[in-house]
């Protein structure tokens, strides 16, 4: 069995690769590609209509983009919500969306770590939905449990926090190729993939932090929707 070599793909996915793409690669820069290529249009209108309804987006919401990489996903919502407020710990990749889509004073990218950012941010009560794609699976279980517990606790306006392409502990064989031994890499925030949960595992990290919790299966259509599944987190009343 082919083991993957150990080493912090994060970083190395999202802090360096993207300066090799070319700068208005949006897509490739954040990995939304296959076989090198962008991925087409339809696949994003499919993330855009999933997050638009899974969330209920409306003008008078004010989002917070959890790992909002170069902000491209995140403008597709500008004309829907009133505010989006955007952190990402890639330099280069909050320096694209700086560049290329930010509207100040109301759509905004910040660099920093997202936990860090979270705790600090003075405007918690403004914020009345979270957007997490394509992010969540990076952060370890420790972080991963603190955020949901301080997202519900202190963003008390918050109602429903999207965490989408979140990879499915129960189908990781419908991605590995069979001579890979991915033991060690389904439980590791630093793999290419980062840590893969299944739904009953969500669904117990949800009500630890308070959260009452929906699934959303993308079409099968979509690139990964045989190994990865999206996640509503309701505020109970
Ligand atoms: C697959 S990209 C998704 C970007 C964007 N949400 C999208 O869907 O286009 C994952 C992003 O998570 C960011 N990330 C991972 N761990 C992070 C952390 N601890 N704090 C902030 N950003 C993080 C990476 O820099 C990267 O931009």
């Amino acid at each position: 069995m082919k083991k993957i070599k150990k080493q912090n793909y994060v970083d190395l996915f999202y802090k360096e690769q993207p300066k090799l793409c070319d700068p208005k690669d949006f897509w490739g820069q954040v990995k939304r590609s296959v076989d090198g290529k962008p991925i087409s249009n339809s696949q994003i209108i499919m993330i855009e209509n999933a997050v638009d309804k899974g969330l209920k987006l409306s003008k008078s919401d004010k989002v917070l983009d959890i790992g909002c990489g170069n902000g491209a996903l995140s403008a597709l919502f500008f004309k829907k919500i009133n505010k989006l407020v955007g952190v990402d710990f890639s330099e280069y990749l909050i320096g694209v969306a700086k560049e290329n889509f930010e509207m100040k004073p109301d759509y905004t990218f910040h660099l920093a770590d997202a936990y860090e950012f979270i705790v600090n941010y003075e405007h918690k009560e403004h914020i009345t939905k979270v957007l997490c794609y394509g992010t969540f699976a990076y952060f370890d279980f420790q972080v991963a449990k603190k955020m949901l517990r301080f997202l519900n606790e202190s963003y008390k306006n918050v109602s429903r926090v999207y965490i989408g392409n979140l990879p499915n502990k129960d189908k990781a064989e419908n991605f590995y190729y069979k001579d890979i031994d991915y033991t060690e890499q389904i439980d590791d925030a630093e793999s290419p993939i980062g840590i893969w949960r299944s739904e009953d595992e969500m669904k117990e990290l949800a009500a630890d932090c308070g959260w009452g919790i929906n699934f959303h299966k993308m079409p099968k259509t979509f690139q990964g929707s045989h190994y990865r599944y999206d996640v509503i987190l309701k505020r109970k009343l």
